[in-house]
C-alpha cells in the first residue's frame, strides 16, 4: 500500500527549507555582530556592555553579559562559561540590586569604577574602589576573573577577590590565620534567586585550615583539617588528587587555597548551592552536561554535629549517634527518641579531677587514654604543637583540662579540652583520637559488672562441669559432636577452602605444635584465635614488635617452639570476609626468599590475624639509621640486600602469579632474617585492604609520604614504576645511611635532591655512609646510585623496571642511560611527612614557609 504524497508535507519542507535560511540568515548577524561590535574581551568608558551585549574572554572561555535568571523582568550582570549549552553562571555583578527591564549598561564610570547603570542612568552597583583612575579598563579574562585595571596597568579590582558562590581553578581564596572565620562564597537564595542566601563557605584557620559551610551563623559541615596534602575530615578526598588543591603562605599570617585542574582544558567548578550543598562538577563533552565529581554534606553524619557532644555519628550504624566510650547521653529520654543534640557526658569521674587532682580516683588508679580509631577529628581544637607522640600524651596526661589528643600525620601534636564536637566515625583512613578516660573505664569492666561477670562465669562452670560429665559417659557420642560442630562453626558457608586440603582447622594447643610444622606446604593454614592469644600472651604489650598502617604486631611463640610475628589488623578493612580469605590465601602462596613467609591466618568475628614467620634480626631501619649498629651492615652486606630488595620485587611486579604493586615500599617494611637477607614485608596487604591491583586509580593511597611517586602522590596513579620510585628512594637511603628526611637543609629538601647535587657535580661518591668507606667498592657504589637516580625521575615512563635494575645491579659493565634531574620533590617539599609536620606547625605559627602541596576533591 502507498501512502500518496500529500501537499502538507511539501509545505512542511519549504517550512523546513525556510528555517534553513533564517538560521543561517541569524548565524550571519551574530557573527557580524560579534566580531564588527563587540569581538572585545574588555570594558572601558568609550566601550560600554549594554544589554544584550555580550563580551567574551580572549580565548573563548568564559562571557561576560546581562542574564536573566527565574523572574523575566529582573536583569542581573554576570560571568558564565563560553560555548557551553547549558548557561552556567558563575559570578554575579548585582546579585541584590537586579535593573527592572532591559535598559542596564555596565560601564567604567566617571571615577574610574566599573558600574552598572539602570534605563534612567543612574548607577545601582559599583566596584567603589577609591583611588581608580579615570580612564581604567576592565578585561575579561580566560580563568574567568574580570580584572579592572587603571591607566597604569595597575590592578585595582578584581571579580575573583570578589566571588559569588563559584570557587574556579586558579582562584585564590585569602584568609588570615591570625583572624578568625574568613567567609568568602554564598550561596543563591534559590535556584533561581542570585541575591544573597542562608548558606557561607569559608575558612576556620584556627588549629590547622578547615573548609567550612555555614548556615547564618551556625555551622553547617566541615572538612576537618588541612594536613599538608588532604582535608582529613573527607575520606574519599584521601582519593584521587586529579584536582591538585594548594595551601600556599604568603607569610605575615595570609595564606591563600587555590587548585588547578591537571589538564587546564578541564572545566571544573565548585559550587556552592542554595540548599547549602558543595558540589564539585566538571564539563562532560561527551555527554555535554555538568558530571559530578563530589558533594558534601553526603549523608546525615555530614551534617555538622549531628550527634552533639561526645556523640559519634557512623552512617552505617542504626541508629547513627552512639557515644563516645566512658560517655551516656545526657539525655537519655530525648536521646533514646532520636533527639541527638544534647550529646553524652562522662560516666566516671577522671582521678585528675578528684581533690584538686592529687586525690584518689574510683579505684585509685591513674586516668588513660583510650584509642579510638578513624574518625573525624572533633573541632575546635586546642593546641597544636610539633611535639612527638610520647611528649603529646604526657603534654595531655599532666593537663587535667586536656580531655582527648591526636597526632595526626602531617598535624602532629592535637589537643582538645573542650566539648569534643562533630565527631564521626569512618570505614577507615582517619585518624585515632586518644580518649582520656577514667582507669576503671579503660578495663571496659566496671566494678558491678565485674561481680555479674564472675557470677555468670561460676554458674557457667558448675553447668559445663556437669554437662561433661553427663557426656563423658557417652565419649563416642561426644567425638562425634565434637567434629562435625568444629567444622560447620568455622566455615558455616560452603566455600572452596571449607572442601579442599586448604583448610585446617586447629583449635588446641596440642594441633598447634603439629602446624608448626605442617606450615612448610604451601597452602595456608587457618588459627583458631585463643591459640593466637595464647601464643602472644594475649597480645600484651611486652610481646608488641611494632605498629604499622594496617595494625599492630606482635611476638609470638608457637607451642613447638617456633617465633612468630603476629599482625593483628585493624578493625576494617575494605572487604567482606570471603574476599580477605580469597586475597590472603592468594597471597601465602607467593614464595620467594626475599619475601617474608605467610604462615597463616585466623579469622573470628572481628578479629583479622596474619602470622608470618618472625625475623630475628628486626627491620632494615632499625640498623641503618642507628650510629652504633649501622656499621654492622658493610658496603658488601648492602649490596646484597639491595639485590634482595631487588629480586623481591621483581618476583612481586612480574614472576609471581598476582603481579602485586607493593605501594608501601620502605625502609620499615624490609626485615632481615639471621644472615642479613633482605624479606619485603607488608606485600599485598593494599589487596587485604580491598585495594584493587587493576585499577589505574586507587580510592586511597596508601603509602608512606617521602617514598611516594609523584603521581601517586598527586593523582593517585599507581603501577609497577611507583614502587620503582620507591625502591629508588630506599636504595640511596642504604647507600648513604640516613633517611630521606634527614637531608632537608636549606639547599635540599631531601635526599632526592642532595643527591643529584652531588652527582650533577661529579661527585656521587660522596653520598656514602663514611662509616663503611674502607669496605666499599667504589665502582659498585657508583653503579647502585646512578641506578638510584634512574628509579626517582619525575616521570614514570622514564623509569626503569625492575628486571632491568636488576639486571644493573648485576652487570658490572652496563651501559646506564643517563638520568633526568627530578624536580618534583625538590619543588614540593611539603611531600615529605616530616617535612609536612613542622611546615604545618610554621603556617599556624605563621612563618614564612611556603607550604604547597596536593588535595584531592
Ligand atoms: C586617559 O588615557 C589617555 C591615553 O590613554 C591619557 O592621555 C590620559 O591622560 C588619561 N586620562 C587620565 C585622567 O588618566
Ligand atoms: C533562610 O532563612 C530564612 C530565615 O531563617 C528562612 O525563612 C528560609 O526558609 C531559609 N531559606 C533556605 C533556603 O533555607
Ligand atoms: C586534556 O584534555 C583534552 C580534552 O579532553 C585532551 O584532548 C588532551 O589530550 C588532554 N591533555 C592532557 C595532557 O591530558
Ligand atoms: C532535644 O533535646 C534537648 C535537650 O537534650 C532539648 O533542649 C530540645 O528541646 C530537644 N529538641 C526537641 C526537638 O525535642
Ligand atoms: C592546660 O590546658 C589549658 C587548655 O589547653 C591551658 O589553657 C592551660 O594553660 C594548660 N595548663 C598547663 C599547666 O599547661
Amino acid at each position: 500500500m502507498y501512502v500518496s504524497n500529500n501537499p502538507g508535507s511539501e509545505m512542511g519542507q519549504d517550512f523546513r527549507r525556510f528555517r534553513h535560511v533564517y538560521f543561517w540568515c541569524y548565524l550571519c548577524m551574530i557573527y557580524c555582530f560579534c566580531f564588527l561590535g563587540f569581538s572585545t574581551d574588555r570594558i572601558s568608558s568609550g566601550h560600554p556592555v549594554k544589554d544584550g551585549d555580550v563580551i567574551v574572554s580572549a580565548g573563548k572561555k568564559f562571557a561576560l553579559g546581562f542574564f536573566r535568571s527565574g523572574n523575566p523582568d529582573l536583569r542581573y550582570v554576570g560571568i558564565w562559561f563560553y560555548g557551553i549549552p547549558e548557561q552556567t553562571i558563575v559570578w554575579v555583578a548585582n546579585r541584590d540590586k537586579p535593573i527592572h527591564g532591559l535598559g542596564g549598561t555596565l560601564t567604567v564610570g566617571n571615577h574610574g569604577n566599573l558600574a552598572i547603570l539602570d534605563a534612567n542612568g543612574d548607577s545601582i552597583w559599583s566596584t567603589n574602589v577609591p583611588a581608580a583612575s579615570r580612564n581604567s579598563t576592565a578585561i575579561l579574562e580566560d580563568s574567568g576573573n574580570l580584572i579592572l585595571w587603571t591607566n597604569h596597568r595597575k590592578l585595582s579590582w578584581q571579580s575573583f577577590d570578589n566571588p559569588t558562590d563559584t570557587f574556579l581553578p586558579d582562584m585564590q581564596f585569602y584568609f588570615n590565620v591570625s583572624a578568625g572565620e574568613n567567609r568568602f562564597f554564598t550561596s543563591w537564595r534559590s535556584a533561581n534567586d542570585p541575591s544573597l542566601g542562608n548558606y557561607s563557605m569559608g575558612i576556620d584557620p584556627r588549629g590547622s585550615p578547615q573548609i567550612l559551610i555555614w548556615e547564618g551563623r551556625n555551622r553547617h559541615w566541615r572538612s576537618g583539617y588541612w594536613n599538608g596534602l588532604i582535608f582529613t575530615g573527607i575520606p574519599s578526598m584521601t582519593a584521587i588528587y586529579l584536582y591538585g588543591f594548594k595551601l600556599i603562605n604568603e607569610g605575615n599570617g595570609r595564606l591563600h587555597l587555590t587548585y588547578t585542574p591537571s589538564n587546564s582544558s578541564d572545566l571544573i567548578k565548585f559550587q556552592l548551592l542554595w540548599n547549602g550543598t558543595e558540589e564539585q562538577r566538571t564539563w562532560d563533552t561527551g555527554l555535554k552536561e555538568w558530571s559530578l565529581i563530589q558533594l558534601q554534606p553526603v549523608n546525615q553524619c555530614e551534617l555538622y554535629n549531628r550527634c552533639g557532644p561526645f556523640g559519634v555519628c557512623d552512617v552505617m550504624n542504626s541508629p547513627i549517634c552512639t557515644c563516645l566510650k566512658g560517655y551516656v547521653p545526657k539525655d537519655n529520654d530525648q536521646w533514646n527518641i532520636g533527639n541527638w543534640s544534647g550529646g553524652c557526658i562522662r560516666r566516671t569521674q577522671l582521678q585528675c579531677e578528684t581533690k584538686g587532682g592529687r586525690g584518689v580516683g574510683e579505684s585509685g588508679e591513674k586516668d588513660g587514654f583510650l584509642e579510638v580509631e578513624d574518625l573525624k577529628l572533633p573541632d575546635f581544637v586546642d593546641y597544636v604543637g610539633s611535639e612527638n607522640v610520647q611528649e603529646c600524651r604526657n603534654k595531655c596526661l599532666h593537663n587535667c583540662s586536656c580531655i582527648a589528643f591526636s597526632f595526626a600525620s602531617g598535624i602532629s601534636c592535637m589537643i582538645w579540652s573542650k566539648d569534643l564536637v562533630d565527631i564521626q566515625q569512618f570505614q577507615y583512613g582517619a585518624n585515632t583520637v586518644f580518649l582520656r578516660l577514667a582507669h576503671s573505664e579503660l578495663g571496659g569492666t566496671r566494678k558491678v559488672t565485674k561481680l555479674l561477670i564472675v557470677a555468670t562465669v561460676m554458674v557457667g562452670v558448675l553447668f559445663l562441669g556437669l554437662s561433661i560429665w553427663l557426656l563423658w559417659r557417652r565419649k563416642d557420642k561426644l567425638q562425634e559432636v565434637f567434629k562435625s560442630s568444629k567444622q560447620r562453626e568455622r566455615f558455616p558457608e560452603t566455600h572452596p577452602i571449607q572442601s579442599g586440603e586448604l583448610s585446617r582447622d586447629f583449635s588446641g594447643q596440642d594441633d598447634l605444635s603439629v602446624e608448626g610444622q605442617e606450615c612448610s606446604g604451601k597452602e595456608l593454614t587457618y588459627f583458631t584465635f585463643s591459640s593466637v592469644a595464647a601464643a602472644t600472651n594475649n597480645f600484651s604489650d611486652i610481646n608488641k614488635l611494632g605498629q604499622g598502617g594496617f595494625g599492630h604486631v606482635y611476638k609470638g611463640k608457637l607451642p613447638g617452639g617456633q617465633d612468630i610475628a603476629v599482625k593483628r589488623l585493624s578493625r576494617k578493612s575494605g572487604q567482606g570476609l570471603e574476599e580477605f580469605k580469597n586475597e590472603v590465601m592468594l597471597i601465602a602462596r607467593l614464595q620467594h626468599r626475599n619475601l617474608v613467609r605467610l604462615l597463616g591466618c585466623c579469622i573470628e568475628g572481628e578479629e583479622k590475624i596474619l602470622l608470618y614467620e618472625y625475623m630475628p634480626n628486626k627491620s632494615l631501619d632499625s640498623f641503618l639509621f642507628d650510629p652504633v649498629k649501622q656499621n654492622q651492615l658493610d658496603w658488601r652486606t648492602r649490596f646484597l640486600i639491595i639485590e634482595g630488595i631487588a629480586r623481591g620485587l621483581l618476583y612481586l611486579h612480574r614472576d609471581s602469579r598476582l603481579r602485586i604493586i607493593h605501594r608501601d615500599l620502605k625502609a620499615s617494611n624490609i626485615l632481615l632474617d639471621g644472615e642479613m637477607n633482605p624479606k619485603i614485608s607488608d606485600f599485598g596487604m593494599a589487596r587485604i585492604f580491598g585495594g584493587n591491583q587493576n585499577e589505574a586509580n586507587t580510592n586511597r593511597v596508601v603509602g608512606t609520604y617521602g617514598y611516594m611517586a609523584p603521581e601517586y602522590a598527586m593523582e593517585g596513579l599507581f603501577s609497577v614504576k611507583s614502587d620503582v620510585y620507591s625502591f629508588g628512594i630506599l636504595l640511596l637511603e642504604i647507600v648513604s645511611g640516613r633517611r630521606n628526611t634527614s637531608f632537608r637543609s636549606a639547599e635540599h629538601s631531601n635526599i632526592i635532591g642532595y643527591a643529584w647535587d652531588l652527582w650533577d657535580r661529579g661527585r656521587a661518591i660522596d653520598l656514602l655512609d663514611p662509616s663503611i668507606a674502607d669496605t666499599c667498592s667504589p665502582n659498585e657504589v657508583f653503579r647502585c646510585i646512578h641506578i638510584g637516580m634512574l628509579c626517582v625521575q619525575d616521570s614514570a615512563s622514564h623509569r626503569p623496571t625492575m628486571s632491568a635494575v636488576v639486571l644493573m645491579l648485576e652487570s658490572e659493565n652496563a651501559n646506564l642511560p643517563m638520568p633526568k634531574q627530578p624536580t618534583f620533590t625538590s619543588l614540593r617539599r611539603s611531600l615529605d611527612v616530616d617535612d609536612m609536620w613542622n611546615e604545618i606547625h610554621d603556617v599556624v605559627t605563621s612563618n614564612n614557609v611556603t607550604l604547597s602541596a596536593i588535595l584531592g576533591r
